[in-house]
């Protein structure tokens, strides 16, 4: 039996270059996800939402946290196979509609310098609001700069 966590794995294992180190393991998700203000969304190929029990292959998730009147984008992975065809946009979409649902004006994200998702997230109406120095490290060492993006959701 799939459960919400083996759908997120599925994708996770697929979607993220070691190379980076942005891959999540299944003990991190689980961790992050018996915490009351932490949540997943994961969709099929079509972008529509997979519920825990539904034994259908999942292709894209997104994790979320909340915090007083602010939401921030954890992580989005779409599986390579099911890439290019909107439902990265769709995640972000299906996240926005959930934080104005709940009065959330403002949707923060941190991501590597020079991550290709970058034009996703700008598509979707995120701007750069900050710099870290050298926040991440990759496998060989290299230190990359992490870029706070924030998104007015009204
Ligand atoms: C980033 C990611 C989620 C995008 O998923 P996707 O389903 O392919 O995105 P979409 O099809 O909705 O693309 C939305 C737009 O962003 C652009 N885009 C998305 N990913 C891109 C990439 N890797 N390179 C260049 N452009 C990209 C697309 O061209 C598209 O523009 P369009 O609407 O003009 O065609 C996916 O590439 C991924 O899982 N990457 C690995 C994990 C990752 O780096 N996550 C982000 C950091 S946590």
């Amino acid at each position: 039996m799939m459960d919400q966590i083996d759908h997120i794995m599925s994708v996770m294992d697929a979607a993220f270059d070691p190379y980076w180190g942005e891959r999540w393991t299944r003990r991190q998700v689980l961790d992050a996800l018996v915490m009351p203000n932490t949540g997943a969304v994961v969709i099929d190929e079509k972008g529509r939402e997979i519920l825990p029990e539904h034994q259908i292959r999942s292709a894209g998730f997104i994790l979320t946290r909340s915090a007083a009147d602010e939401e921030e984008l954890l992580l989005i992975a779409v599986h390579p196979d099911f890439r290019g065809k909107g439902l990265g946009r769709r995640l972000i979409a299906l996240l926005t509609a959930n934080a104005r649902e709940r009065g959330i004006a403002k949707i923060f994200l941190e991501m590597r310098a020079n991550n290709p998702a970058e034009k996703l997230y700008r598509k979707m109406g995120f701007e750069p609001i900050g710099r870290r120095k050298n926040y991440y490290r990759t496998e060989n060492g290299e230190q990359l700069d992490a870029i706070t993006f924030a998104l007015s959701n009204q």
